[in-house]
């Protein structure tokens, strides 16, 4: 199967100058400290005092963009900055070393160590070393280490004390503390098996012939979650660090579609919809809308149902949850509408197209499809610091499930290819959401 990418992007950056770089850097940080300073928002800091956060609202204002648009060039430009000071040589001698900040965050995961120093004041490395039974030299090369990623402090020689960062962690359950465990003691498992599969299994699609299956006895991603639910319920409270991130706001869908044009009592279907969160709030500013909620997980399901009733209990008469395993014939014929948000990158293109086949049967002349999920740019396009996060991603995506994050070009084959008939008329990016609004119409004339 040939990916396309976009062959439009522009050049890369090459040759960036160093005194330029600083100008950039200078203007950049001077338009955001000063929004920050104006607007009394908590100043930035590595301190236990300070935002766990970088501390701008949302970017929902004009004034709010610009100041997130420096606030990115500073990244952008400190990155290229930091890339060229250090030049070719010491960079690859230090980047293939990634796995040592990964490793030391292992330790202090494992033997609880956010936990045990104290949250105020320090504790000295002979006094945390018999709590934990490492020996205060090991404790010493190990911790120092994550130091320089500013996870703990030395506030005084031979003591330890915490940082924004490591702070945290102290709480076992925060997002932040299960996104660590998650990675440290899973996903990183993939970083050894990526190659080896890639050379076993050049092209599968399979999902018990990825890098996360060989580094968990041939368990595919979602039969490993199935077999551990500590691990699910791990992976779930981790995940909440990406979906409470501005970019994953359901807010974006709501306001960036134009839902009127369903008509009158028209009915959505939330294909994959988990708790039916999604629904929920486009049921709220659509008082004409009906919605049936399918999703695998009756939990899920009954957990949604459970809230509504508790907290919505006026919507309840619009909404139905039903059990739905979205590779089987979808059941719910002749909606207005099926919308899928934040499922088909979890799921390589064989898999893409079944689920979309299987709605085919439901549809009629100008149903809609309403997808919405990641949209990846050509290269060179974003900063390099999104750019990273967005391949990190993809990339991700390969380990666990086989899955790719998908250019419009992707997109548009993949539709063509599960049906003819499913014609992609829009593609829009919803201000500064992750997650694009793809409109498909079911043309059958
Ligand atoms: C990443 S969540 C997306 C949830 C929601 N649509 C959203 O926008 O956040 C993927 C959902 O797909 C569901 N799912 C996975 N496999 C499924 C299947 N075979 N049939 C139906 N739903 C499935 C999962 O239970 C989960 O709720």
């Amino acid at each position: 199967m040939v990916h396309t990418a976009e062959a439009t992007g522009p050049a890369p950056v090459l040759r960036p100058r160093l005194s330029e770089l600083a100008a950039q850097i200078a203007e950049n940080a001077k338009i955001v400290e000063d929004y920050i300073e104006s607007q009394g928002l908590p100043y930035p800091s590595f301190a236990t005092d300070g935002p766990a956060k970088f501390p701008l609202p949302p970017p929902s204002t004009p004034e709010l963009e610009k100041i997130h648009a420096a606030r990115n060039e500073v990244l952008k430009a400190t990155k290229s900055m930091y890339d060229l000071a250090a030049g070719p040589t010491e960079m690859l001698q230090w980047l293939v070393w990634g796995f040592n900040d990964t490793s030391s965050l292992h330790v202090i995961h494992h033997f609880k160590i956010a936990q045990i120093v104290p949250e105020d004041g320090d504790i000295s490395f002979v006094d945390l070393s018999k709590q934990v039974n490492i020996s205060p030299l090991k404790l010493r090369q190990v911790l120092r280490y994550a130091m320089t990623n500013r996870v703990f402090c030395e506030p005084r020689q031979g003591h330890i004390a915490h940082t924004a960062l490591s702070l945290l962690l102290r709480d076992e359950q925060s997002p932040e503390a299960s996104w660590i465990g998650y990675n440290t003691e899973e996903l990183s498992h993939t970083a050894f098996t990526l190659t080896k599969c890639i050379e076993k299994f050049p092209s599968s699609e399979e999902l018990t012939e990825t890098p996360w299956s060989m580094a968990f006895n041939g368990q595919g991603f979602f039969e490993y979650m199935d077999a551990h639910p500590e691990s699910a319920k791990r992976f779930g409270v981790s995940m909440s660090l990406w979906s409470s991130g501005d970019g994953m706001k359901v807010e974006p869908l709501v306001t960036g579609y134009d839902w009127g044009k369903l008509g009158e009592g028209a009915t959505v279907v939330d294909v994959g919809g988990a708790t039916g969160f999604v629904s929920l709030e486009i049921a709220k500013a659509n008082p004409s809308l009906k919605f049936i909620v399918e999703d695998i997980a009756p939990l899920s399901l009954e957990q949604g149902k459970a809230n509504m009733a508790r907290d919505h209990p006026e919507l309840l008469e619009r909404f139905e949850f039903r059990q739905h395993d979205f590779f089987t014939e979808q059941p719910v014929k002749d909606a207005e509408a099926y919308l899928i948000r934040f499922v088909l990158h979890d799921w390589p293109d064989k898999y893409v197209r079944q689920i979309l086949k299987n709605l085919v049967p439901a549809l009629r002349n100008g149903t809609k499809v309403i997808l919405s999920d990641f949209v990846l740019p050509p290269a060179n396009v974003l900063s390099p610091w999104e750019e990273k996060r967005v391949r990190a991603l993809d990339l991700v995506m390969l380990k666990a499930y086989n899955s790719n994050e998908r250019e419009e070009g992707d997109w548009r084959r993949l539709l063509a290819e599960a049906d003819p008939r499913l014609r992609l008329d829009s593609i829009t990016r919803p201000g500064a959401s992750l997650l694009w609004i793809m409109e498909v119409t079911f043309v059958d004339e």
